[in-house]
């Protein structure tokens, strides 16, 4: 009778731990790299989704209020589009990744702000 109980077990243990394993469900996005072409970048209608994600999501670490030493003042010249989109969708350190949050077109919408003459931390 105990016997069946402990297999029963293992077999519980076994199927719970495949279903952690990774490659099923739960397996993290890959980053896809998109194109950031100047006619995109300089579209108003793309920059201020952006803008708005920037100010509800960023400013309190990035902006020029955030407590100091929180995250670098971002320097927009020194950066290409693609390194921006990188390091929103998929984070680094101490830097939230925010691909489970917004969709590709938003993300892309805040670094066509952050890469824009009116970015403003
Ligand atoms: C919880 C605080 C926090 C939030 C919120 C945050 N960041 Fe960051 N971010 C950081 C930190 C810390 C770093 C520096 C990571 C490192 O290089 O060690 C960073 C780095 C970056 C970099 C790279 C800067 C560089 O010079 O290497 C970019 C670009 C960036 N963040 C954009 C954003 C955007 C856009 C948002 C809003 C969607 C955002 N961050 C929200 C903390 C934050």
């Amino acid at each position: 009778m105990y016997r069946y109980v402990i297999v029963g077990c293992l077999v519980l243990v076994m199927v719970l731990g495949a279903n952690l394993s990774p490659g099923s469900a739960e397996e993290t996005k890959k980053f896809v790299p998109v194109e950031f072409t100047d006619a995109y970048l300089a579209d108003p209608a793309n920059f201020a989704k952006g803008k708005e994600i920037w100010f509800e999501q960023c400013t309190h670490c990035h902006g020029y209020k955030a407590y100091p030493g929180k995250a670098p003042k971002l320097k927009p010249r020194r950066y290409k589009p693609a390194f921006v989109y990188k390091r929103i969708t998929k984070g680094f350190k101490k830097m939230p990744a925010w691909d489970e949050v917004y969709d590709e077109e938003e993300r892309m919408a805040i670094v066509a702000y952050v890469m824009s003459k009116k970015f403003s931390p």
